[in-house]
């Protein structure tokens, strides 16, 4: 018999997955509950959510955690995802680097994929830069010039992304022919990532909730689709967060159809072509804290 989740059994997973990752799971969302993690109540073996939902906390059972994580966090990505985050790297913020790695203003320039999932993000990124230098016949700047790091609390995304090898449903999402042909070979049914662009990345696992100072100081961070499952309040912390990791002239790039009133505080937006990025703000009220 399938088991239902009772109101005492959602508000304990509720707290759970909030603390374990900061996502919100709001009462009419309790249906996200009870049907991704039903497949754990086999694996563990228990016959209701209560007695899962035990099973995980007093046997302090780490790979079950993983498992509510996995099971809760959405996953949902495809390449150059939004367009025009590509269309500011190029049109903006290379032309702006290339001049300061050349002008010994930067030794090399730093860009964060902060929720990676199964690395669409940050190879898009790669791809777009190499890319760029090819075809403006740069030889003096590298691919080697950047350092993308790539994050998520999901190690199994996160394997799935240092593989660098997707199935040709993925392939379909938002590659255009021009990159596939260039970058890509196939391998049996999968395709596989140039190791030159899988090589520019590294995948690290990370806890958004977690201080950021020891990931150092960045010039691009994309930070999209994460913060629509957050409560408010710890948006705030992130953005407060944000603003002292991201360098002075860096660009915080969110989500097109993300928007943030708490994101006034710490950053300006910014206009270009159809899309728009974020900049610290100098002045501002907010305390910061990293
Ligand atoms: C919808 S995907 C976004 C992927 C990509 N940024 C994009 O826009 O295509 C959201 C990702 O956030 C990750 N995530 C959720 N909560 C997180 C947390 N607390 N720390 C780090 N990553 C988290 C999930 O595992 C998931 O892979």
């Amino acid at each position: 018999m399938k088991a239902s989740l009772s109101n005492a059994a959602f508000g304990l997973f509720k707290k759970y997955i909030h603390d374990k990752c900061g996502i919100n799971i709001g009462e009419e969302k309790a249906y996200l509950i009870e049907t991704r993690l039903s497949k754990l109540l086999v694996d563990a073996q228990v016959s209701s959510f209560e007695a899962l939902y035990h099973k995980i906390v007093k046997e302090d059972d780490a790979s079950m955690a993983v498992k509510v994580i996995d099971a809760i966090t959405t996953n949902e990505t495809l390449w150059f995802r939004d367009k025009t985050p590509w269309l500011i790297l190029e049109e903006l913020l290379l032309p702006k680097y290339i001049e300061k790695l050349r002008m010994g203003e930067k030794q090399r320039i730093r860009i964060w994929s902060a929720a990676a999932s199964t690395g669409q993000e940050a190879y898009s990124t790669a791809m777009c830069i190499d890319r760029y230098l090819e075809k403006n016949a740069i030889k003096d700047i590298t691919l080697s010039h950047f350092q993308i790091i790539a994050t998520d609390i999901s190690n199994t995304v996160l394997e799935i992304a240092k593989k660098g090898r997707y199935d040709a449903v993925s392939m379909i999402r938002g590659m255009a022919p021009e990159y596939k042909d260039r970058y890509f070979t196939k391998q049996g049914m999968a395709w596989k990532i140039d190791d030159k662009i899988k090589n520019a990345i590294t995948f690290k696992s990370f806890n958004l909730q977690n201080s950021f100072v020891f990931l150092g100081q960045f010039d691009v961070i994309f930070f999209r689709y994460v913060l629509i499952y957050f409560a408010n309040i710890l948006r705030e912390e992130i953005f407060n967060k944000l603003s002292t990791t991201i360098e002075k002239e860096g660009a915080l790039i969110i989500g097109a159809s993300e928007i943030y009133h708490q994101l006034d505080r710490f950053f300006d937006m910014k206009h270009h072509t159809q899309g728009t990025y974020y900049m610290r703000r100098e002045t501002n009220e907010g305390t910061y804290s990293r």
